[in-house]
């Protein structure tokens, strides 16, 4: 399995990710997944983000939190952002470096796209959830995307829902996030 899909690019990235129009909207997106994150498991003791980039995503959020992103660069932008707290460990979806039942809410914002195996990153989230745990993922989703799935990325709620299903997670509620992005909570 290749586990380097784009990660290069972001590692180049890392310094100037927040800036710009880009950066703004990855934001925005942020800000909604913190919003539903918070509504879907309040207060959390042990949060884990999967490819938390710089940090944003943890910094809206609160208790035990962890984060690991593919990208060294990214790693050290986003322990420099959150400070001693809140450990950021370099690391791969696919291959998480945690006990099972170690966290009670998984997040992942804008990084399951770039996963080189889906299916497997899907079902090492389930695995480290405890059990009544809530993973809450966003990432570009839609409907009028299908024809994005032919290259074998999970880009409509189907196609996501059948990754979540043979994860062994059962996508509870679905909210969208502009026309682009999709957020599923699933447990
Ligand atoms: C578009 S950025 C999103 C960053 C952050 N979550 C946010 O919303 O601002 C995608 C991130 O996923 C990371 N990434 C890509 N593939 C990954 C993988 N297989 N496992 C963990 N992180 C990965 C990249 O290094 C990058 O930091």
């Amino acid at each position: 399995m290749s586990r380097d899909r784009d990660v290069g690019a972001f590692d180049r990235r890392a310094s100037t990710y927040d800036d710009g129009p880009l950066g703004r909207w990855h934001q925005e997106i942020v800000s909604g997944v913190a919003s539903i994150a918070r509504s879907a498991r309040p207060s959390p003791a042990r949060t884990l983000d999967v490819g938390c980039g710089t940090g944003a995503l943890l910094s809206e959020l609160g208790g035990f939190r962890t984060g690991i992103d593919a990208a060294p660069a990214m790693v050290r932008r986003a322990a420099a952002r959150l400070g001693p707290g809140v450990p950021v460990l370099p690391g791969y979806a696919e291959c998480l470096p945690f006990r099972a039942g170690a966290f009670d809410l998984v997040v992942s914002s804008m990084s399951f796209d770039h996963w080189a195996d889906q299916g497997r990153g899907l079902a090492e989230c389930a695995r480290v959830l405890a059990p009544g745990g809530v993973l809450v993922l966003a990432d570009v989703c839609a409907a009028w995307l299908w024809p994005a799935t032919l290259g074998g990325r999970a880009r409509t709620r189907k196609k996501l829902g059948h990754l979540l299903a043979a994860a062994g997670l059962a996508a509870r509620s679905w909210h969208r996030l502009g026309p682009f992005v999709s957020v599923v909570e699933a447990g």
